[in-house]
């Protein structure tokens, strides 16, 4: 009886902590879904009528009906934020310890862009990784500022970037008195987690702010067996894909500026401002919203403890392998456990991604030329890991061979770059088009970088050498500078 009336009380502490977290943006599209006007406004498919039947019955009714834009059915405005998305923000900075959170329509990019835009200007230098992602070179293109490029650590057996270095922070603000940024990823796509607190430290000795994006790190706000979130060791902005771990839909992310920073929020603001769409979909938003909700309620605390721990049970079961292994923390950097990059002896990481695909109807989230790369997500059931290992543990007693794959081809852009112009210059100049076979020695006119990871092979000015044509393969031509 006593049991009874604890698990009660339990139950009952818990739904009311639950009733606590507060969506406004959720609670402003249930409002209005409960008290529908007569539009006459976008989008033009008025809550479904106007579209093929066929995408709405698969989509559902319901969905095309909230599928509205910010001004109308008092949801508020984006760009400025009004209203419950300006509330939705406010508790979003509450929730990741900012001084100020803006909500991102096309995902961490426009956040990247926005950073660039607003906080750097043409020939200025910004330190940043050589295997960020591409929208921050996007950014470079748009501000004409010149990228001082540090090359993170590479884990040749892997096929992978590894850690930045501070030392390599310090000798480049040490040897440039006019950096602007400090202008890091953290972690990579594949989960390898460089050392924040010390980088942090260097940019603060050398006073220039340090910008992370931390696209894939959403997470670990809030778990503290996560590693900890840029925001908490000294970085000044972060930039979060929500969507990618967090439980948001596709294309949101947030940016935070941290409530320690001199940057003004508004210098970021004012860019967002004219990149953003003017059209922002109420769904996305809600969708932010609701995740962040989500994340900091028991419910999301225990999704990401399940998470975890079935990223554990995984990593136990390859273990047991003899062929598969898994990349783990290492010499001077740490993994997330829930980013699981895994690569199998006489297999390349493409090969094994179509077998897992073909043969047992396993989708992975990428493949690279060693490995492939396992996501532990908030959504996934414990099921869906004993499934996966029950199949990994088949190919790993099984003698596939890796017979399609033409191992010529390259997938994870690890050079040195030879840069002969400005990024913004080059971009701008008069190109011409020619074919592959005569492109070595040429100056490229294009961003490469195929996604994933979006990291770029080459880009405009860069010197074009032999060692780039294994990346190529896809190409039959390339744009080159003029001249
Ligand atoms: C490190 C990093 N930053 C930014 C982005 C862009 O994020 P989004 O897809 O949210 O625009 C990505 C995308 O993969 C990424 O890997």
């Amino acid at each position: 009886m006593i049991l009874l009336m604890y698990i009660f009380a339990m139950r009952k502490t818990k739904n009311k902590k639950l009733t606590e977290i507060h969506a406004p943006i959720v609670e402003a599209l249930k409002k209005y879904y409960k008290n529908p006007s007569v539009q006459f406004h976008i989008p033009g498919h008025t809550k479904g009528l106007g579209t093929l039947p066929d995408f709405r019955n698969l989509i559902g009714k319901k969905a095309l009906s909230l599928d509205t834009t910010d001004e109308f059915d008092n949801l508020g405005t984006l760009n400025p934020a009004t209203g419950p998305i300006k509330e939705a923000q406010e508790l979003a900075a509450q929730a990741f310890g900012a001084k100020e959170t803006f909500f991102l329509l096309n995902g961490s990019t426009i956040g990247n862009l926005a950073i660039a835009m607003g906080l750097t200007k043409k020939g200025q230098k910004v330190v940043v990784n050589r295997n960020c992602h591409r929208s921050v070179l996007t950014g470079l293109i748009i501000s004409g500022a010149d990228p001082l490029w540090i090359i993170p650590e590479k884990l040749n057996d892997w096929g992978l970037w590894g850690n930045i270095n501070p030392q390599d922070i310090e000798k480049l603000l040490k040897e440039n008195d006019d950096v602007s940024l400090v202008w890091i990823t953290n972690p990579t796509y594949e989960g390898v987690v460089s050392d924040i607190k010390s980088i942090s430290e260097v940019c603060k000795k050398y006073d220039v702010p340090l910008i992370v994006d931390e696209a894939h790190g959403c997470l670990w706000n809030f778990h503290d067996k996560l590693p900890q979130t840029s925001l908490k060791c000294g970085a000044d902005i972060v930039v979060h894909s929500l969507h990618k771990t967090g439980g948001s839909m596709s294309q949101s992310s947030m940016l935070h500026i941290s409530k320690d920073s001199k940057i003004d929020p508004s210098d970021v603001e004012r860019s967002l401002m004219l990149l953003h769409t003017t059209s922002p979909s109420l769904l996305l938003l809600g969708s932010l919203d609701a995740s962040r909700a989500n994340l900091q309620s028991d419910r999301g605390q225990n999704q990401i403890n399940k998470a975890i721990s079935n990223a554990k049970y995984l990593r136990s079961e390859i273990d047991k392998m003899e062929h598969i292994h898994q990349l783990k923390s290492g010499f001077g950097f740490m993994t997330d456990v829930t980013k699981i990059f895994i690569k199998a002896d006489g297999l390349s990481g493409k090969r094994l991604e179509s077998i897992l695909e073909i043969d047992f109807g396993i989708e992975v989230e990428s493949a690279s030329d060693e490995g492939i790369l396992i996501l532990s997500n908030i959504g996934n059931k414990k099921s869906d890991f004993q499934y996966l290992a029950q199949c990994l543990h088949k190919i790993d007693t099984h003698n596939y061979k890796d017979i399609y794959y033409l191992e010529n081809k390259k997938h994870m852009p690890m050079l040195t770059p030879i840069i002969k112009k400005n990024l913004r210059d080059a971009y701008f100049s008069k190109k011409e088009i020619i074919p592959k076979s005569e492109a070595v020695g040429r100056l490229s006119g294009e961003v490469v970088a195929e996604c994933p990871p979006g990291i770029s092979i080459l880009l405009p000015g860069e010197l074009i050498t032999e060692a780039h044509l294994p990346y190529l393969t896809d190409y039959d031509t390339i744009e080159v500078i003029k001249g």
